[in-house]
């Protein structure tokens, strides 16, 4: 069973840094946490960056699409993959990297994100996690570097939840907490998959979820997740 830790920033720390940034990754460890959630997509010339939206003009204020800029046009506060890997080393922080692909680019973002791990991820470091909503990009992950482990990205829990799972070869479902039920939470725990819910930002809520058998937070807010279940 995949060991992931109680508590993973989401995008860093964004509850009080720039999401998705090296000052973000800073403010997670700052704050406790001892893994981070990111979303990684490509530029038009094909480089791995930490970005979430498929525009730059929310957190950078750049009207202009990510897939059709090139890496060196991009501002300097977008952390490419390679360095948000070197900041984890230097902060000794476990990572779910999440693969976020521009429309139409799934399979050649998972491609370049396991071949980037496979040739920077620091042996100090706890395997990361792979996780999605695309299941051509954990289907591609899976066929080039199986052993990198997979949860599947769910918005909700439906019935099919568990083919879903099982055809991308998952072991871990990530899901949104704020629609998961309690019986669900039992049964993918029973059926042996680790369980992930994001975004959950309030304590009270956060142990409730743990009741329920979930095993990770991931939370723009690490410190005030970790002081309400600890
Ligand atoms: O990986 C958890 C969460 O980040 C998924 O949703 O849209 O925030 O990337 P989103
Ligand atoms: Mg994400």
């Amino acid at each position: 069973m995949l060991q992931l830790p109680k508590v993973i920033g989401h995008r860093g720390a964004a509850a009080y840094a720039p999401e998705n940034t090296l000052a973000s990754f800073r403010e997670a460890r700052r704050r406790g946490a001892t893994w981070v959630e990111i979303d990684v997509k490509l530029t038009a010339d094909a480089v791995p960056i930490v970005m979430h939206d498929p525009s730059l003009k929310r957190t950078m204020a750049i009207d202009r699409l990510v897939a059709e800029t090139l890496r060196a046009d991009l501002p300097k506060d977008v952390p490419s993959f390679e360095d948000a890997i070197a900041c984890f080393a230097e902060l000794g922080l476990g990572c779910n990297v999440e693969i976020k692909p521009c429309e139409g680019r799934e399979v050649e973002t998972a491609r370049v994100t396991v071949e980037t791990l496979r040739r920077c991820w620091p042996a100090s470091l706890p395997q990361p996690l792979l996780s999605s909503f695309k299941p051509a990009s954990l289907a591609a992950a899976r066929a080039v570097a199986p052993e990198f482990a997979r949860a599947i990205l769910l918005g909700e829990i439906a019935e099919d939840w568990r083919s879903r799972t099982e055809e991308v070869g998952a072991v871990g479902v990530n899901t949104n907490g704020a629609k998961l039920t309690a019986p669900r939470a039992v049964e993918i725990r029973k059926a042996g998959y680790a369980l992930s819910v994001y975004t959950i930002n309030d304590g009270d809520v956060a142990r409730a979820l743990i009741g329920m058998g979930v095993d990770c937070i991931i939370t723009d807010a690490p410190d005030v997740i970790l002081a309400a279940i600890n």
